[in-house]
């Protein structure tokens, strides 16, 4: 017989857990879905106004799967989310609803109601110990196994989403089996394959979705469960049946081949710089072979994020404790090379201001690991930070359009705390008066405009100019949606600064302009040096504005 799934529990509300579990209750809106974590202050933002993560189209989901029809009709949510994620209003479906999604903190009750309960919770590398640098720390994950084994009802479903080594399908059972000998449960692997800041799109559209489970009838019918519940919006032939070692393994497989392109790219950009090659021009002439293929192969500061270290990690830590050391040497060299690409940006801007950083301000345009993302997780800039520090400049300014100030100066802290670290919510008071202007993520911001008609670009007539900053104060958001009629609905702006609901700050600048790099240049010490580590920047037309870029991957 099928198995009956009502309720799911979602363990950890961060930026995998809420995606997934806000996509599913919208699509099965016959499902109660509850998503819970120890956090007590994420828990509290997730069930406010402003919700914690920054991820295009996640609110507009949140607030009618959590609030109902109440709080947004469903068609001016259709058309918010098909404008946020690029698709037409009319390819979006979302069924007819109540309110079907609750954040709450973890209580051993909403595990007891469960049929089905998702592990979303952190699988970091660890730092020390056997393995530290490498192996995955599996505190969290025995932790919820053993209060699921507690709690959960005899018959649900247990489903891996965490990114995990392979064969934790035998730690979980192990310790289910220990701690609730006479229960049954199943447990499946499902991992997830979602980038940040495309998070709503790649759920909603996903090229596959891997069901791992145990070859044996209770295994298949838990995989069949889950499977149902995603065939509500994709389609079944993007649904992959494995065993559940293949559906673990194949998730630090996907990361690994993902970060090598990267690596592999970055490589080739320091062959560039010594040949006078160019690395964009290398990139696209390969990628123009379809067994290459176009994607992952932009050069710059290599890759950051919370993922991509740690599961490469994980994959190397696996093959050496398999003996396999050529093997776990093969996927580490992935991680020297990315390691290095920073160094290399970091002493070519050493070098290029004579070797000396003293009594000089060096700016940071993006702290994001990323574009279109407020995370900060194994942020670039870190590494980056740590190098200047050490040529002791007069600032280090930093600027990000999406990061909370306070979000960075906690990801500062890292660095033992340093007086010449500025952390600014204008980008042109941080760049003002810059010996050097870093880019250190890839936002579509801090490109020129798209028509550069320098000509026509408003040059600042004296240095006040710059004070009366045109960057845009976000709308004052004291209405929360909340408060709107459903016909009233608009996407959520970022929050005004201080607000008392979240507690975070964001910069005042608007998201959708473009830098004037015009005004930028105007502040800048010569030789008003732009050091370009996302190869986003049009070095021609930025000479017009008197500022000489430097890119990675391309002679001087
Ligand atoms: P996250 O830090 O954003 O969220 C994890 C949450 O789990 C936190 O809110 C934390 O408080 C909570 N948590 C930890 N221990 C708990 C416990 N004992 N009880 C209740 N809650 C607990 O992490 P994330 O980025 O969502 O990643 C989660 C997993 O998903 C990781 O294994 C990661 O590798 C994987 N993953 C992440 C992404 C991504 O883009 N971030 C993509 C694919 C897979
Ligand atoms: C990555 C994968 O793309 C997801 O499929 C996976 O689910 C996720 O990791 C995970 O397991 O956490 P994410 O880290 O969110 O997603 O973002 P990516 O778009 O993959 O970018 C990662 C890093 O690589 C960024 O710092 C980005 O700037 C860098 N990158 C990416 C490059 O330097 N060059 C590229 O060509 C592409």
């Amino acid at each position: 017989a099928g198995v009956v799934i009502k309720n799911i529990c979602f363990i950890g509300a961060g930026y995998v857990g809420v995606p997934t579990a806000a996509v599913i209750a919208l699509k099965n809106p016959f499902l109660r879905v509850t998503v819970i974590d120890r956090d007590e202050f994420r828990i509290r933002r997730w069930n406010s106004a402003h919700v914690p993560i920054s991820e295009p189209g996640l609110d507009d989901i949140v607030r009618l799967t959590r609030d109902g029809s109440k709080a947004c009709s469903v068609e001016a949510v259709k058309s918010s989310l098909a404008q946020r994620i690029g698709a037409r209003s009319s390819k979006i479906s979302i069924p007819a609803r109540q309110p079907n999604l609750t954040f709450a903190t973890a209580s051993s009750k909403s595990m007891a109601e469960a049929d089905m309960i998702f592990i979303c919770v952190n699988t970091p590398t660890k730092v020390t110990g056997i393995g530290a640098g490498y192996a995955t720390d599996m505190t969290a994950v025995e932790s919820v196994v053993k209060e699921v084994a507690v709690n959960a009802k005899t018959g649900a479903i247990l489903v891996e989403k965490s990114t995990v080594p392979c064969r934790t399908a035998k730690l979980v059972q192990d310790i289910l089996d220990t701690y609730r000998p006479r229960a049954r449960f199943q447990v499946l692997s499902n991992p997830e394959f979602l980038s940040e800041g495309t998070a709503v799109k790649n759920l909603l559209h996903p090229d596959r979705v891997i069901i791992g489970s145990s070859n044996t009838i209770p295994g298949r019918r838990a995989a069949a469960a889950l499977a149902k519940i995603y065939s509500t919006w994709v389609d079944r032939s993007k649904i992959l049946g494995t065993h559940v070692w293949s559906s673990e393994l194949a998730k630090l497989v996907a990361n690994a081949m993902l970060a090598q392109r990267i690596s592999s790219i970055n490589s080739i950009s320091a062959i560039c710089e010594g040949t006078g090659a160019d690395v964009h021009e290398v990139a696209k002439s390969i990628g123009l072979d379809p067994r290459i293929g176009p994607q992952f192969l932009k050069a710059g500061l290599g890759f950051g994020g919370s993922c991509f270290r740690k599961d490469i990690g994980s994959l190397v830590y696996l093959a050496r404790s398999l003996g396999l050391h050529e093997v776990g040497d093969y996927w580490n060299q992935v991680l020297l090379i990315n390691d290095l690409q920073r160094k290399r940006f970091a002493r070519k801007v050493i070098s290029r201001l004579n070797g000396t950083l003293i009594r000089k301000k060096i700016t940071l345009l993006g702290f994001a690991f990323k574009k279109d993302t407020g995370d900060t997780r194994e942020s670039v800039a870190i590494d980056i930070i740590r190098v200047l520090l050490e040529e002791r400049p007069a600032e280090v300014a930093i600027f990000d359009p999406c990061c909370s100030v306070a979000g960075i100066q906690s990801e500062l802290e890292n660095l033992g705390g340093h007086d010449a670290l500025n952390v600014y919510a204008d980008p042109y008071q941080a760049c003002l008066d810059a010996d050097a202007i870093l880019v250190v993520t890839d936002w579509d911001n801090f490109r020129m405009a798209s028509t550069p008609d320098h000509t026509n670009i408003k040059r600042p007539q004296s240095p006040t100019d710059l004070t009366s900053s045109t960057s845009t104060i976000v709308a004052d958001r004291a209405d929360g949606f909340l408060n709107l009629s459903k016909d009233q609905y608009l996407p959520e702006p970022p929050c005004p600064s201080n607000c008392p609901e979240c507690a975070y700050s964001f910069p005042s600048f608007n998201t959708e302009e473009h830098l004037e790099w015009a005004r930028i240049s105007y502040h800048m010490k010569k030789p008003k040096l732009v050091f370009d580590g996302r190869g986003i920047l049009n070095a021609t037309e930025m000479e017009k504005l008197g500022i000489r870029v430097e890119a990675l991957g391309k002679a001087e």
